[in-house]
């Protein structure tokens, strides 16, 4: 049987570097599409290269403006990873315009791409927890470590839509057209609202990739500003059991298209922010500098992944224990010292 081939949009960053790598190992035709825009993704292709050489494709294009280049992709694979986004709440507040034009408008581009090609490949999109808001409704207790739900293990996606944040409305408009477009149009479409994904090549700064972000400045010994009272918990999944779930996704579309899934880490892989301080600090042997500033808009104090349905589904769930996990973040990141010294100065 033929090989498949992926395309993967946003292939460069945190996520879609790590998906090409788990493909390529598995013998996927793979072309990363990506315009290099954030900081960090050249040299995770860089790095791509440097592992598989020229066995993979890659093409400059900015899915907001390059809707040619997305149509002649589109007709030559059998799937589409769609990570391509503008990813930081803090940023989407300073230009909501910019951050529509990425996440909604982008996505809408691909969409038509796929609608209008002969092929019609599968479609998976990144979708995020944001488009919860904080779920006042949901009464929270404190514990030891960090705020839980009173009365629930995590959330489910029978949830009510409430987006907050420029970020949390740009995404669920682009969450919903990609649903939509199963229901409509027939496409193979399935929307994945992730919660906290960790892991190594994630240039985490502080608006966004907190897990990285606090990694890499425990390496450089920089100070880390912890915004709201640091219990605030999110359940956490580790790169590697995501990719694992995405090819799982890719070979079993018909029974996910149209649907929507949340996928995270799980009640038993939960964190709250002072949690990770302290584990990264025992992973390191060293204190993590930390100073406390005002909450920012859009977080939630606690988001837990309620895993169930796709558990049902596929059968998956993530099997990368926290303290692992964390220890790769950290030694990627000790060998990745020089860069992170070049690009914060
Ligand atoms: N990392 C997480 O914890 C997390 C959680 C929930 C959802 N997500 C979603 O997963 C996806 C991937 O996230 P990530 O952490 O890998 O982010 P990332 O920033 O590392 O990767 C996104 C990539 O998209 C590229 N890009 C941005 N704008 C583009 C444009 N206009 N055209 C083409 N490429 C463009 C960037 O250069 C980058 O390489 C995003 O959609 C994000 O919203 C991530």
């Amino acid at each position: 049987m033929k090989n498949k081939t992926v395309l993967i949009i946003g292939g460069a960053g945190f996520i879609g570097i790590n998906n090409a790598d788990y493909l390529l190992s598995r013998k996927y035709n793979v072309i990363l599409a990506d315009n290099l825009s954030r900081n960090g993704s050249a040299l995770n292709l860089e790095w791509l290269r440097k592992k598989w050489g020229e066995s993979f494709e890659f093409i400059k294009l900015d899915i907001t403006v390059d809707k040619d280049k997305l149509d002649v992709l589109v007709a030559k694979v059998d799937a589409v990873y769609h990570f391509a986004s503008q990813i930081a709440v803090t940023i989407s507040v300073l230009n909501p315009m910019h951050d529509f034009m990425v996440n909604a408008m982008g996505t809408l581009n691909v969409l038509e791409s796929i609608r209008n090609s002969q092929n019609k490949p599968m479609l998976l999109f990144s979708s995020t927890n944001k488009v919860y808001g904080s779920m006042e409704n949901l009464g929270i207790k404190p514990t030891g470590d960090g705020y839980r739900y009173e009365s629930l293990q995590g959330i489910n996606e029978i949830q009510l839509l409430d987006f907050h944040s420029p970020y949390g409305c740009s995404k669920g408009a682009a969450d919903q057209y990609v649903r939509d477009y199963a229901r409509v149009f027939g496409l193979k479409t399935v929307v994945f609202r992730q919660s906290c994904i960790y892991g190594t090549h994630q240039f985490g700064v502080e608006d966004q990739g907190w897990v990285a972000w606090f990694a890499i400045s425990a390496i450089l010994d920089r100070p880390i500003t912890i915004y709201g009272d640091g219990h605030q918990s999110r359940d956490v999944l580790f790169v590697d059991d995501l990719c694992e779930l995405y090819e799982m996704a890719l070979r079993n579309i018909s029974k996910l298209s149209g649907k929507t899934y949340n996928i995270g880490g799980g009640p038993i892989n939960t964190l709250s922010v002072l949690g990770t301080i302290g584990r990264l600090e025992r992973i390191l042997g060293k204190k993590i500098q930390a100073s406390f500033s005002d909450w920012r808009v859009g977080d939630q104090k606690v988001f837990i992944s309620d895993v169930g349905l796709i558990a049902k589904d596929l059968g998956w769930r993530p099997t990368t224990n926290i303290d692992d996990g964390l220890k790769k973040v950290v030694n990627w990141a000790k060998k990745t010292k020089v860069i992170f010294e070049k690009l914060h100065g």
